[in-house]
């Protein structure tokens, strides 16, 4: 299966990608977590990114859709994937389409995750990340080890208030028309209610995809 997690930043893509990605036995993507990755390596695709992400703008279309045509490109995705904040922007959209379409392949849905803004802000203000494997966490201060892999929290740069203010614009903006693109594409939109506990959302998520 193929299936691109939508929703505004703290909305919980990056939780429910791995457990759902599991379940299908299907590798997870993440363009936020590439980019970074790109930033920590100073590579040339990481030094072009690096301001706009400080600033909670969007990266270029044209360097999100080159890491999707690598990603499509690897034997791991050949079964599907879980595509987690790939598509932010109408353009966005309509050249991962067109990418697929080369392929012959297509998205079998998208899971838009409904969260209030005022819930986004707490979730956001009090986020740590894992430096190593980048699992978000709540209530973990920076500086102390990863559960998972003993790599160090840290707070990600886009979560100061500022850079958060933005990145909610920026996806009212931006991002939430490419929803309509795919409403009138015909493309299957499953809303979930992102409230609750991450285990009842990703239960939530499963049985909407008829993988309960
Ligand atoms: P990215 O890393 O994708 O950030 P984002 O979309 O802003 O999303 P977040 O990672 O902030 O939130 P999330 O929905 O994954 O929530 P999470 O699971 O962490 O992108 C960063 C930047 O990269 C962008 O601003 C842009 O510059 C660039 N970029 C990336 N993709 C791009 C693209 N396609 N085009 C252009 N630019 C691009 O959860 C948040 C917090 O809430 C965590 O602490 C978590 O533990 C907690 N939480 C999760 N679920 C629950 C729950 N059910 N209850 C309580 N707490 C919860």
């Amino acid at each position: 299966m193929l299936i691109v997690l939508f929703g505004p930043p703290g909305a919980g893509k990056g939780t429910q990608a791995e457990p759902i990605a599991d379940r299908l036995g299907v590798p997870k993507v993440a363009t936020g977590d590439v980019l970074r990755a790109a930033v920590r390596d100073g590579s040339p695709r990481g030094l072009e990114a690096k301001a706009a992400m400080d600033r909670g703008d969007l990266v270029p279309d044209d360097v999100i859709l080159a890491i999707m045509e690598e990603t499509l490109a690897r034997p791991s995705a050949a079964r599907g994937a879980i595509l987690d904040g790939v598509v932010r922007t109408v353009p966005q959209a309509e050249g991962l389409s067109a990418m697929l379409g080369r392929l012959g392949r297509r998205l079998d849905a998208v899971l838009t995750f409904e969260v209030p803004d005022e819930e986004l802000v707490r979730r956001l203000s009090g986020r740590t990340v894992c430096e190593k494997c980048q699992t978000p966490y709540t209530s973990r201060e920076p500086g102390t080890e990863c559960p998972r892999c003993g790599g160090q929290l840290v707070r990600r740069r886009d979560d100061e208030p500022e850079a958060v203010r933005n990145r909610l614009a920026v996806y009212h903006r931006q991002t939430a028309p490419v929803l309509e693109w795919y409403r009138k594409n015909g493309t299957r939109i499953v809303s979930i209610d992102a409230m609750g506990t991450p285990d009842e959302v990703t239960r939530r998520a499963l049985k909407a995809i008829g993988r309960p």
